[in-house]
């Protein structure tokens, strides 16, 4: 286990935002994170555990123990007639395991790829891409409590999952810590090619003969046209939850503006595109010295230079004003502000 003092934690932010955190501690396995956490100069310091720092956005120094781990091991538990069960841990990094899955000749999370963080947030936003959830593929989530250390399995069920959404993220928010999580493929080949970008990326393919390695080609392609590289330019990916708002709303609207696209949510309710409403107040590429709108992508906020994390957050508030003002919709924020 490392620990350590006074540290910036602008590598481990996607937005590189530089802030400090008062202890920085890096553990290898649940052995170590519970002697961390027992640890009597640890005990009283506030917590907060960080995986890839892809979905966070940091506006004050971290007065308090910031817990990295560090836990890699991915392992298939059984396997019946129809499903392979595989377990993660927390620490492994998201992509890799997309990759570990399709390697295998699994298919489920070829859609999710590419997208930056590690296998134990995954569940908290249930992140999703191009049509799949994770929580699709999910049979339970391992975790342990910061206090009680009690470790608990919750399954799927007991997780709450919802559209970018789940107990993690409301109940049990800065509670536990997700130690591993299981994922359950079916052996059948699922592939799921019914979102847009991806329907005009395989026109004229016969969908019998695509295989989740050519979903994954082609989601990794689709994102690095329109996303920003967090090597590159420091953002979250969207910084906005899309809304759901009525249908009457979204008639309304789609009178005045016939290229506005609705997603289905419940019978009386529809999702529609922030990045849409944004870009329609004219942001899509507009800064305000270091933060801007990405030119190609208008839900994504991006840190051109050193920008502070609230610099970021008064920028997104005026976009928040501005669709407000402009639609009358409240676009709620997607990342986690610290
Ligand atoms: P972090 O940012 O480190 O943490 C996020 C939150 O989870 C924090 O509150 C943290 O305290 C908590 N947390 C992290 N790990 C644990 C744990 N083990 N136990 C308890 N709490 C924990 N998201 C999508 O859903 N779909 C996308 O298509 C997508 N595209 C993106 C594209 C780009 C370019 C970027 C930069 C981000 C994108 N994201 C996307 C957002 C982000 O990648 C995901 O939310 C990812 O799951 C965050 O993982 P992380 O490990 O970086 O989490
Ligand atoms: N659109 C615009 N202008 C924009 C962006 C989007 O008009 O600047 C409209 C277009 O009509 C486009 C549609 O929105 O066809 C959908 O765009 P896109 O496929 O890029 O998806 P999104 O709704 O903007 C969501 C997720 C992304 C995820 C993609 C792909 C949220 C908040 N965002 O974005 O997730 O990668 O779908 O499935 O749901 C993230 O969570 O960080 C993230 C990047």
């Amino acid at each position: 286990m490392i620990i350590k003092n006074n540290i910036s934690l602008k590598p481990c932010n996607t937005f590189n935002v530089d802030i400090k955190a008062k202890y920085f501690a890096e553990v290898n396995n649940t052995k170590e994170l519970k002697e961390l956490l027992s640890n009597k100069q640890y005990i009283s310091e506030k917590k907060l555990i960080l995986g890839g720092g892809s979905n966070i956005l940091f506006t004050n120094n971290f007065d308090g123990i910031v817990i990295k781990l560090n836990n890699l091991s991915i392992k298939i538990i059984s396997e019946t007639k129809e499903n392979v069960f595989v377990q993660s841990d927390a620490g492994v990094e998201w992509d890799s395991f997309v990759k570990y899955t399709i390697d295998k000749g699994l298919s489920g999370i070829e859609n999710l790829s590419l997208i930056p963080g590690n296998v134990g947030a995954s569940p908290i936003q249930n992140i999703g891409a191009y049509g799949v959830e994770v929580k699709d593929i999910i049979e339970s989530v391992s975790i342990m409590h910061l206090d009680s250390l009690e470790e608990k399995i919750l399954l799927k069920a007991e997780c709450n999952f919802n559209y970018r959404n789940s107990i993690f993220k409301n109940e049990l928010k800065n509670k536990f810590v997700i130690t591993s999580v299981v994922f359950k493929f079916p052996k059948q080949n699922c592939v799921n090619i019914e979102y847009a970008s991806l329907k005009n990326y395989f026109v004229g393919k016969d969908e019998n003969e695509i295989t989740s390695k050519d979903v994954r080609n082609a989601v990794i392609s689709i994102r690095e046209r329109k996303l920003p590289d967090p090597n590159k330019v420091g953002n979250a990916g969207s910084f906005f939850k899309n809304p759901i708002i009525t249908k009457e709303k979204y008639e309304e609207l789609k009178n005045e503006y016939s290229d506005l696209n609705g997603y289905p949510e419940t019978n009386s309710k529809i999702k529609i595109s922030a990045g849409w409403l944004i870009e329609k107040c004219g942001l899509k590429g507009k800064h305000i010295g270091n933060v801007g709108v990405h030119e190609k992508q208008a839900l994504v906020i991006v840190n051109y230079g050193n920008a502070t994390g609230n610099e970021i957050v008064e920028f997104s508030k005026m976009i928040q004003n501005l669709v407000q003002n402009k639609f009358n919709i409240k676009i709620v924020n997607e990342i986690n502000i610290i």
